[in-house]
Formats: structure tokens, sequence, C-alpha cells
């Protein structure tokens, strides 16, 4: 009893605070963006490795087939559709995907055939390529029936983890077609990507 009325004695804001939202917020490098029918995410904590291993995973196109079981492939064109000589992302060039929704049983290399019945081609447009906050971001190529960013963050967390988050919210006309068929296996998606992302960290990608 002594215990607590001395935390509420040394912040009071802080209790205030609890009690007026009810719950600790996670915490979260994912930007704040305007709410849409339904989200796909993950969150995954990663030992032994580090920011700069992350980022350069997540942004070196030419190697996702060797780990990633949702994006089975990503090639950045300019806007008439030819292949960059760098397969990297940048603000405003497009990408083309071809997934697999849902993903394909882990672990994946690129000899890994994709299930031809899960297989989707996407065009999207690369809307924020931001090292020093560790976040990436693509969206839908612009379409009137359906707005959907997907975004990617990585931080450290006070155990000198990486945090591998990412999130896609979907809205328009087409989004309750979309949710209805697809949002079980988008999030199984997501959150295979994450895990395929702690293996080949962990399995010693470096750089
Ligand atoms: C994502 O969906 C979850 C579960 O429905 C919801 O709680 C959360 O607010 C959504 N997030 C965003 C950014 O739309
Ligand atoms: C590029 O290719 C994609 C996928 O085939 C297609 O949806 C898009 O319209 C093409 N863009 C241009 C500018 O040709
Ligand atoms: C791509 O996204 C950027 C950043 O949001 C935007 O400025 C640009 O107009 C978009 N390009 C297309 C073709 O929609």
């Amino acid at each position: 009893m002594k215990l607590v009325s001395h935390f509420y004695d040394m912040a009071p804001a802080f209790w205030l605070l609890l009690a007026i939202t009810g719950t600790l917020a996670q915490y979260t490098n994912l930007p704040d963006v305007a709410p849409g029918l339904f989200n796909a995410s993950a969150r995954i904590e990663i030992d032994n490795t580090n920011i700069d291993a992350a980022w350069d995973a997540l942004t070196d196109f030419a190697n996702y087939p060797k780990w990633n079981p949702f994006v089975r492939s990503s090639i950045v064109v300019d806007a008439a559709n030819v292949s960059l000589p760098v397969q990297r992302p940048v603000e405003n060039a497009q990408l083309l995907l071809r997934v697999q929704i849902p993903a394909l049983p882990l672990p994946v290399n690129e000899n890994t055939p994709d299930n031809p019945l899960n297989t989707q081609l996407s065009y999207k447009n690369i809307t924020h390529v931001q090292r020093d906050l560790g976040r990436l971001a693509w969206e839908l190529y612009p379409n009137p029936l359906m707005v959907a960013e997907r975004w990617q963050a990585l931080s450290v967390n006070e155990y000198g983890q990486v945090l591998y988050e990412s999130r896609e919210v979907f809205s328009g006309t087409l989004a309750p077609v979309t949710r209805a068929l697809y949002e079980k296996k988008l999030q199984e998606s997501f959150q295979a990507q994450a895990e395929a992302l702690k293996l080949w960290l962990q399995g010693g990608y470096r750089p």
C-alpha cells in the first residue's frame, strides 16, 4: 500500500494518463495513418542482428527469393516498366511484385516453386524510403477502386533487439471484397514474412 501511494506521489500525470486511456500504448515505429476498412500487420523481435543488416535485407530485392515466402519477386521499374540497374527501393519508382497469398510454408529458398493457385502480380508506387527513420512504404499503384499502402518499420528496443513491424491498411470500393477473400490469408502472409526475416537474419545474413 505504501509502495502504491508512493508511486501516486511520484508520477500523478502518468497515473492519470493510465486512468484515461485504460491501457499502456504499445511502442511502435509505424507512422499514424488514416484508418481504413481493415489491415494486415506483423510485429516481431529479432535477436543477434542490427538495424543495418535488417534494412539491407528488406531493401535487397535481388535476395528476396532466398528467404521471403510472401513476396517471391520484387522488381524496381521506371515509369515505362523498364527494370532499373540498381534493384533497391527509390521513392517514386514502381515495383512489380509477384506474391504468394497465403505465403509459402517456411523455410523457402530461391528454388522453392510458387503455388500457381496462390500467385498474384501487383504494381506499386514506392512512396517512402526513410533510412534515418527505419521506414519503407509502397502503395497500390493509384487505383480509383482501392487504396492500400504497406509500411515496414525497423527500430531497436530496450533489450537491443531489432523490432520489425509491417502494416497495410485497405480502403476503397473494392476493400470489402478484398477483405472477404483475403483478410486472413494476408494476415498469415505478413506474419510469415516477419518470421522469415527473423530466420534469415539470425541465420547469419550480413550485407
Ligand atoms: C488494424 O486492425 C486492428 C484490428 O482490427 C485495429 O485494432 C487497428 O486499429 C488497425 N490499425 C490501423 C492503423 O488501421
Ligand atoms: C507495368 O506493368 C504492370 C504489370 O504488368 C501494369 O499493371 C502497368 O500498367 C504497367 N505500366 C506501364 C506504364 O506500362
Ligand atoms: C508516388 O508516391 C509519391 C509519394 O507519395 C507521390 O508524390 C507520387 O505522385 C506517386 N506517383 C504516382 C505515379 O502516383
